[in-house]
């Protein structure tokens, strides 16, 4: 069984399928983390993230590995655990630019499709309902306004010691959308068969139990 949540940044869906995939004792893969490993390693190379050649051409020194230990999941390139580094600020648009080509989705949706066909798992992303796995099971798109997705990664923010302006938040985040929505392979996209789920006024825990009352898993 697979279940597919895509959706914008800072939409739930990470803390939403790490409850989802606990409940169901299953895996739950993040697959923004892989994006992410590819931008940490293009910028530790000191290339520009929107030089595409440069990208193309370095990509085929990584090998990525996922993998878990108590259903936590690290990110894994050339052999070092890269999880402690990616989740900066800097990588987050890195990881949107990377993620436009296709010879950089092409090998990391492999890598998703080989993980989702061995186990049954909860995946996070932008196009895992219409790209990476159409046939899923159960397809759920999270949404919620730019400025409730802003003031929520603002508190984030605050909690872990890291404040930024609100306002610069908000900027980054409609940054990323649309460029996520609108780069031309496998964009992020409600899949015509996604039950859509705004999550701007619930809360965690409305969200979970709507998706378990739709879904009756
Ligand atoms: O989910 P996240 O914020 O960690 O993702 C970082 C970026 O990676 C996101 O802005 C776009 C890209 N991404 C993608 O294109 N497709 C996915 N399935 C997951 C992430």
């Amino acid at each position: 069984m697979n279940i597919a949540i895509d959706g914008p940044a800072g939409a739930g869906k990470s803390t939403i399928a790490k409850i989802l995939a606990k409940k169901l004792n299953i895996l739950y893969l993040d697959t923004g983390a892989m994006y992410r490993g590819v931008a940490y390693y293009v910028l530790k190379k000191g290339i520009q993230p929107n030089d595409r050649e440069n990208v193309e051409t370095i990509l085929d020194e990584i090998t990525m590995n996922i993998k878990y230990e108590n259903n936590l999941q690290s990110v894994w390139v050339n052999g070092e655990d890269i999880s402690p580094f990616i989740r900066e600020n800097s990588i987050s648009m890195a990881a949107s630019t990377v993620s436009k080509y296709p010879k950089v989705r092409l090998k990391l949706v492999e890598l998703q499709r080989e993980i989702a066909n061995k186990s049954d798992c909860v995946l996070d992303g932008r196009d895992i309902g219409t790209f990476v796995l159409p046939n899923a099971e159960y397809k759920i798109f999270l949404t919620a306004s730019p400025e409730t997705r802003a003031k929520r990664r603002y508190i984030e923010l605050i909690e872990r010691g890291q404040e930024q302006p609100y306002s610069q938040i908000l900027e980054e985040i409609q940054a990323r959308d649309y460029q996520d929505i609108h780069r031309d392979f496998a964009p992020l996209k409600q899949a015509g068969d996604a039950i859509l789920l705004d999550t701007s006024d619930l809360s965690i825990e409305e969200v979970v139990n709507s998706i378990e009352n739709i879904c009756k898993f």
